[in-house]
This record gives structure tokens, C-alpha cells and sequence, in this order.
């Protein structure tokens, strides 16, 4: 009987429709079923594809958008074989991401693709943010320790930093009122100060070999992370050789060649590799664990650099973008600001962060430019490593995790008029008390929540302070030409297109 009906398929669909067939089976056999027991409700799954039949195909952000609405502070679906649990409310996202048992690290395409172009598809972990385990854990004590003996989040950086302000606001004053083009207009100088650290090195304005690589930078907002053709089994691992991921993967190609180019140049540097920074440092880590196995190996280390390169400027810069988008947009706002950099600061020394607590409304711009953001709206994705509990409901080891901290939604955290003051506009005063004192809000998490919170906020925070009340301090900003942006990508915010004109303020 059965050999009967394989000789009719094979007869009906012929070779290639037969072992088309066969695929489909095996998938249904060995995929994981649907919903596992005790599962966080959510769009129904099915074997093989998830809830993708039932999302048309896609992850857009107006469906993420609308699951808390539906299911709850746990709202679950599937992408192909992957299960994906959203969390929202405070509540459950402080005692969901608060966890060891949450601080995995799933396979993405930021990280895997990333990983396997620097090591030539040696190692799909590795970094600091694309591993998890032991591994993440080693690197990134490591790491920050002696980020923070180089001063990393320090005010001993600051006269580093005001070097590079100086420089950006002389190259903004001979600009002379006309149109200046804002995308990657801080990135420059935010590479230099991550860099000094990193590779104790500094580009200047001309180096050619950066700003070629800045015409075609990774743009988070241009790739979706979400798209169901990175899930497909295997096709992260395969990324560069599949034509439909060649345009998603070509920016990484640019990148990763750039940041094998410096680690090359500086290891036929001795006068580099004998000194303090962070490269050097790893370096010498190599050689003393070179005869054991160890975390600390060339691949490791490359990957390392390039999540500072990365993670350390585009972050930063686009938010420095927005704030002066913002500000041009809000002349009321920016008329606030310099009214308080001139009465507190005054105009014959430049603002430092010691300042920080005398300037409160400046501060609360600087938040309110990342709440109104949301660079990151739904943090980056965790993966359980053991099983949890949480709302009485069980979310096995190796589900995705995403947090929600920060949507649009009149129902989120985020919005919430017992949490903000004037949750639908941007109003600095959302950070401030009824006395005008700056007020932290912990609904606001543009650094993600719980173990694997930003290495790098210490140092951002500063930098965008620094360069935010420097450049605020002497131009006046106005006249925004907006070029049509959105993103694609439901994990990253578009950050805004546009040119616009300074004018010195004395
Ligand atoms: C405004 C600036 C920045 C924003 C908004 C930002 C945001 C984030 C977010 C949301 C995460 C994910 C946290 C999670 O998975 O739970 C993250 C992780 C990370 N960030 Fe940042 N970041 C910024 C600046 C930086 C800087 C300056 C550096 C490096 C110097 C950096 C390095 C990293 C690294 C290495 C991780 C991975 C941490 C881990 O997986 O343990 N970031 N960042």
C-alpha cells in the first residue's frame, strides 16, 4: 500500500516535486509542535512556520504593537520553529529580565552573520553581546574593567572629549548658516573617543578610509531584524552566500573588512601594541593564556573591538542626531536650554559634567530626546537558558525574549499619565519635579534592564551630555529640510534624515 501510493507521488509531482514533498514532511516530523503546555498566551502557531500564516508572513511593528493589547504583559507567537515571548509592564519586565536564567543570547542576524564574516564561519558566538554563558560573562568583566581604569564613563575623559567638540563646533561655525547634512554628522568624532580607548588611536577629518565607510555604515534602521527570511533554519549561517540577505548583509562586508584592516595595522604597530589600551591589553591576555584553552583568542578579540566600534558610535550618534532635530523643531525647548547653559555656565568657559546636577532642564532634554526615540524599542532579544516561571505561566529554555518598555501606546509604560507628566509630547518636563529638579524615571529604559544592560551607558551618558551642552551652548539651531524617513526594522527606530542650519550664538 504505501510503496503504491510513493510510486503515484512520485509519478504526480516527479523528482524534484517528490523530495519538495519529502522536505515538508521531515520539517512537520522533526519541527517543534505548536503552542508548548503552559505557554504565555499569543497568536496561535502551528508546526513548521509558527504564527507566520497568521501575521501574513511578517513581523511589522504595528503587530508587536498590538499583542499586549490582546494577550497581556506576556504575549507570545512563533517565527517559523523560533517561539518569541513579549514582555511588557514594568512589573514583569524588571522581574523577567532581572534573571540569570533570561541573560542568553539568541542567534541574530546582528551578531551571527557578524561573527561568522570576522572568524570566516570559525564561530557563530562570540563578542560580547553575541554570546551568552560563561563566555559573555568572562568578556564582559573583562571588558569593563579596564574600560574603567582607561576612564571609560570617567570625567578624566573629558578633556579627550572636549578636543573632539572643539573640532565638530569649529567645523560647524564655518558652515556659515548654510544647510548641514545631520546623518553621521557626530559619528567622527564619537569613534575617536571610544577609540582612544580601544585602539588609542584618532582619525582626523580627511581620513578617507572612514568616511568611505561612513557613506555606507550600518544602518539598524535600514535591515529588519525581524524579517522571517533570517529565521529560516540555516540561513544565518549561510547569510552571505544567499542572494535574497545580500543587500541586509553588504554593510556588515564593509565593516568587518574595515575593522580587520585596524587589528591588522595595529598588531604590525609595536609601539601600539606595548601601550595601555584595550587592544593591547587583550593582546598581552592572549599571550599569557596562549598554552590553555581559553575565551581569550584572536577571533574572540575581533569580534570584541567591533561591537565597541559599532555599539560605541552609531548608538550615540543617533541620538545626538535626534536631539538636535528635536530641538530645531522645538524652538520653545531649545530657548529654555540656552537660557539655562547661559545663566549657569555663561559663555566664557564650556559646560563639564560636573555641572550636570545645576543644569536640570538641559539633563531632562537629553532624556526626553531617548524616551521620544526609542532607539531601541524593543531591547535587543534574550534567550532563556533554563525554564522560568513567570504569571504562572512556563517559558521554556531557548525562547526569544523581547521587553517592551517604551511603546506609543496609550496602554504602555511608557505612556502612562500616573508615570509622565505629558507622556504624548515631547516635554523635557517629563523628567523634571513640580520644583523643576531633574527626576529620574525608571519607566524609561533606552539601556535595556538587567544583566545584560549596556556596557557602554556610563560612557554615553557623559558623551551625550558633553556634546549636547557644547554644542547647544554656541549655536542656535533652526530651518530642519527633512528627507522622508522610516524604518523598516521593527527593532530600531529610524532616526530622522535632515538638514539644518547653525548659527553661532556669540
Ligand atoms: C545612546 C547610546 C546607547 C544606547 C541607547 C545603547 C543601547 C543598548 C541596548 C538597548 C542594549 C541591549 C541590552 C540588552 O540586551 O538587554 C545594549 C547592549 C550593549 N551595548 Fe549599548 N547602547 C548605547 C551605547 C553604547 C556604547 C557607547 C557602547 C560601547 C562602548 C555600547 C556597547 C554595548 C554592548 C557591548 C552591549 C551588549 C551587552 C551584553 O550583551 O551584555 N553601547 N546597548
Amino acid at each position: 500500500m504505501l510503496g503504491e501510493v510513493l510510486t503515484w507521488i512520485g509519478a504526480t509531482l516527479g523528482p524534484v516535486g517528490s523530495c519538495l514533498l519529502g522536505l515538508v514532511v521531515l520539517l512537520l516530523i522533526f519541527s517543534p509542535g505548536g503552542r508548548p503546555k503552559n505557554f504565555p498566551p499569543g497568536v496561535p502557531m502551528v508546526p513548521v512556520f509558527g504564527s507566520l500564516p497568521f501575521t501574513k508572513g511578517t513581523v511589522s511593528r504595528p503587530f508587536l504593537n498590538s499583542l499586549r493589547k490582546k494577550y497581556g504583559d506576556l504575549a507570545s507567537f512563533g517565527i517559523f520553529n523560533r517561539k518569541v515571548v513579549l514582555v511588557s509592564n514594568l512589573k514583569t519586565i524588571k522581574e523577567v529580565f532581572s534573571q540569570a536564567k533570561t541573560a542568553g543570547r539568541p542567534e541574530l542576524f546582528l551578531t551571527t552573520v557578524r561573527n561568522n564574516l570576522l572568524t570566516d564561519g570559525r564561530h557563530t558566538f562570540l563578542g560580547i553581546l553575541g554570546s551568552s554563558g560563561e563566555l559573555w560573562h568572562e568578556q564582559r568583566r573583562f571588558v569593563l574593567r579596564h574600560l574603567r581604569d582607561l576612564g571609560f564613563g570617567k570625567t578624566s575623559l573629558e578633556p579627550l572629549m572636549i578636543l573632539e567638540i572643539k573640532e565638530l563646533m569649529d567645523h560647524i561655525a564655518k558652515q556659515k548658516d548654510s544647510p548641514i547634512v545631520m546623518q553621521r554628522f557626530f559619528n567622527r568624532s564619537i569613534i575617536n573617543v571610544i577609540w582612544a580607548m580601544v585602539m588609542g588611536k584618532r582619525y582626523s577629518y580627511g581620513d578617507a578610509r572612514l568616511a568611505t565607510l561612513l557613506k555606507t555604515f550600518i544602518a539598524p534602521g535600514d535591515i529588519n531584524f525581524l524579517s522571517p527570511l533570517h529565521f529560516i533554519p540555516g540561513a544565518l549561517k549561510f547569510a552571505p552566500y544567499l542572494p535574497f540577505l545580500k543587500k541586509d548583509v553588504q554593510p556588515f562586508i564593509k565593516v568587518t573588512n574595515f575593522i580587520k584592516h585596524e587589528v591588522e595595522e595595529f598588531q604590525r604597530d609595536e609601539t601600539a601594541k606595548k601601550s595601555d589600551c584595550l587592544t593591547a591589553l587583550y593582546l598581552r591576555e592572549i599571550e599569557e593564556h596562549k598554552n590553555e584553552s581559553s575565551f581569550f583568542h584572536m577571533d574572540q578579540m575581533v569580534s570584541v573591538i567591533f561591537e565597541m566600534f559599532v555599539g560605541g558610535s552609531e548608538t550615540t550618534s543617533s541620538t545626538l542626531t535626534t536631539a538636535v532635530y528635536m530641538l530645531a523643531k522645538h524652538p520653545e525647548v531649545q530657548k529654555r536650554v540656552h537660557e539655562e547653559l547661559d545663566r549657569v555656565v555663561g559663555r566664557d568657559q564650556l559646560p563639564s559634567f560636573s555641572q550636570r546636577d545645576q543644569l536640570p532642564y538641559t539633563q531632562a532634554t537629553i532624556y526626553e530626546v531617548q524616551r521620544t526615540l526609542r532607539l531601541v524599542p524593543f531591547n535587543l532579544p534574550h534567550a532563556t537558558v533554563e525554564d522560568i516561571t513567570v504569571n504562572g505561566y512556563m517559558i521554556p529554555k531557548g525562547v526569544f525574549a523581547y521587553l517592551k518598555p517604551r511603546m506609543t501606546q496609550i496602554i504602555d509604560c511608557m505612556m502612562d499619565p500616573a508615570l509622565w507628566r505629558n507622556p504624548n509630547e515631547f516635554d523635557p518636563r517629563n523628567f523634571l519635579d513640580a520644583e523643576g529638579n531633574f527626576k529620574r524615571n525608571e519607566a524609561s529604559m533606552p539601556f535595556g534592564s538587567g544583566k545584560r544592560q549596556c556596557v557602554g551607558e556610563p560612557l554615553a551618558r557623559l558623551e551625550l551630555f558633553l556634546f549636547f551642552a557644547c554644542v547647544m551652548q554656541r549655536f542656535h539651531f533652526y530651518d530642519v529640510v527633512e528627507e522622508p524617513f522610516s524604518s523598516s526594522n521593527p527593532l530600531f527606530a529610524a532616526v530622522p534624515r535632515y538638514t539644518v542650519r547653525a548659527t553661532a550664538r556669540y
